[in-house]
């Protein structure tokens, strides 16, 4: 990354301290850096820490008026390329999202105009709470960068998500953010995950291996490169991407119901779920009883969602997934044609190191009257980054 000056925002949760190693490690890669605390940072680590590895004074007072800089918060907003704001407290998410202005920290950053990274870390259920989902994802929708936290051992004495990345996590992601171009810039994309449920009674269903990483990937991926995502997730254990809108589906008709009211506004529709092809025909009221040495159960298609937007594609990219345990380019070719894809990817599920439930996926791209493009096995946000350049290709 090219020499940039930096101004560092920290705020006051547990993850403070590891500000000090990022801020060493944004010194020795040549960045210019100086910080603005807020009170609460303080109680965790003392301005004096900051003042000397960056060698020079950290702005904790908005009030604090000297000779050389007559108003702090604007002199710091103005020297600083980037504002990033680490570890970022779920009050400072809040105030940034609602332009509140009433420490130093919130002040200058209200009075930034260059790009603005935010690392959020705090206890999972602050950042499961519907207002900091909300907030964080407003402030994706107002172009602020954001960087997933991570799942692991919480200061609270359990694992869960919220975690701050490592300093050299958090420095990889600034250096890719200004690589990364920002190609599907406005476009509408929506994307399903995850697979269906089909209820056999109240307590059981059936269901699928699929595990929405795939789809999960291309929605992060895509939001980085600057689209605007709505994720359809059928059931899945992943936590849902920050920023990302996120309606969640059960049942086949669910997910057609919602695909469709989405598909409208849709530039893009890439349907990666896993979608049950039956239900069954009169799932039991009640709980049904073990008494049988059989229970036979009556299955019938559902809606086949991918061929009704074939349908009533318009101007829309449609991007389909095949699933095949056999035949798989015969096949996927097949249903590319039968339901007028745009592209299709196609995935070999019989293997079991790559595919359903894991972090890597080894895929082919067909396109109508073109070759096949094989991809090489990797990992899925590389397999849905190359999905995104290809579909960048395709006119419409
Ligand atoms: C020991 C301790 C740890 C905290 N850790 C966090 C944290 O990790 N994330 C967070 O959002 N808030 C955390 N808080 C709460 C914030 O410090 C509190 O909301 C404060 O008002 C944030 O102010 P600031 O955003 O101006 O720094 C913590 C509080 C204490 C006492």
């Amino acid at each position: 990354m090219e020499q940039k000056r930096i101004a560092v925002y920290i705020t006051g949760g547990i993850a403070t301290y590891k500000a000090v190693s990022l801020v060493r490690l944004l010194i020795k890669n040549g960045m210019l850096v100086r910080v603005a605390m807020t009170k609460g940072a303080q109680k965790f680590v003392t301005p004096l820490t900051f003042a000397t590895l960056t060698k020079h004074d950290v702005y904790t007072d908005v009030f604090n008026v000297n000779d050389n800089e007559f108003v702090p918060h604007i002199a710091l907003a103005d020297w600083s390329d980037i504002a990033l704001v680490v570890p970022a407290t779920a009050n400072i998410v809040a105030k940034m999202t609602h332009g509140i202005a009433d420490d130093i920290v919130s002040t200058a950053l209200l009075a930034t105009d260059t790009p603005k990274f935010v690392v959020p870390a705090m206890n999972e259920k602050m950042l499961l709470n519907k207002a900091t989902i909300r907030n964080l994802k407003q402030l994706v929708a107002d172009g602020v960068h954001i960087l997933e936290p991570a799942t692991g051992f919480l200061a609270e004495g359990y694992s869960g998500k919220g975690r701050m990345p490592e300093p050299e996590e958090i420095y990889e992601w600034l250096q890719a953010s200004f690589k990364i171009q920002q190609d599907f810039l406005n476009k509408n994309i929506v994307i399903t995950a995850g697979g269906t449920q089909e209820n056999l009674d109240p307590v059981r269903y059936l269901t699928n291996r699929s595990s929405g990483k795939m789809g999960y990937a291309l929605a992060k991926v895509a939001q980085k490169r600057g689209a605007n995502v709505t994720l359809i997730s059928g059931v899945t254990k992943l936590s849902p991407p920050v920023g990302i809108e996120v309606k969640k589906v059960i049942t086949t008709a669910d997910m057609a119901t919602t695909v469709k009211i989405a598909f409208e506004k849709a530039d893009i529709m890439i349907m990666a779920a896993a979608v049950s092809d039956y239900r069954v025909a009169n799932p039991a009221k009640q709980k049904v009883k073990k008494d049988n040495d059989h229970w036979l159960v009556d299955l019938v298609k559902n809606e086949d969602i991918l061929k009704s937007l074939g349908k009533l594609k318009g101007k829309q990219i449609l991007v389909g997934f095949a699933a095949e345990t056999e035949n798989l380019i015969a096949n996927a070719s097949k249903k590319m044609l039968a339901k007028n894809l745009d592209l299709l990817v196609a995935n070999d599920v019989s293997r079991n190191d790559i595919g359903f439930g894991t972090d890597e996926n080894e895929v082919t791209l067909l396109q109508p009257n073109q070759d096949a493009i094989q991809l090489k096995r990797a990992n899925k946000d590389k397999i849905a980054d190359k999905i995104l350049d290809t579909i960048l290709k395709i006119k419409n």
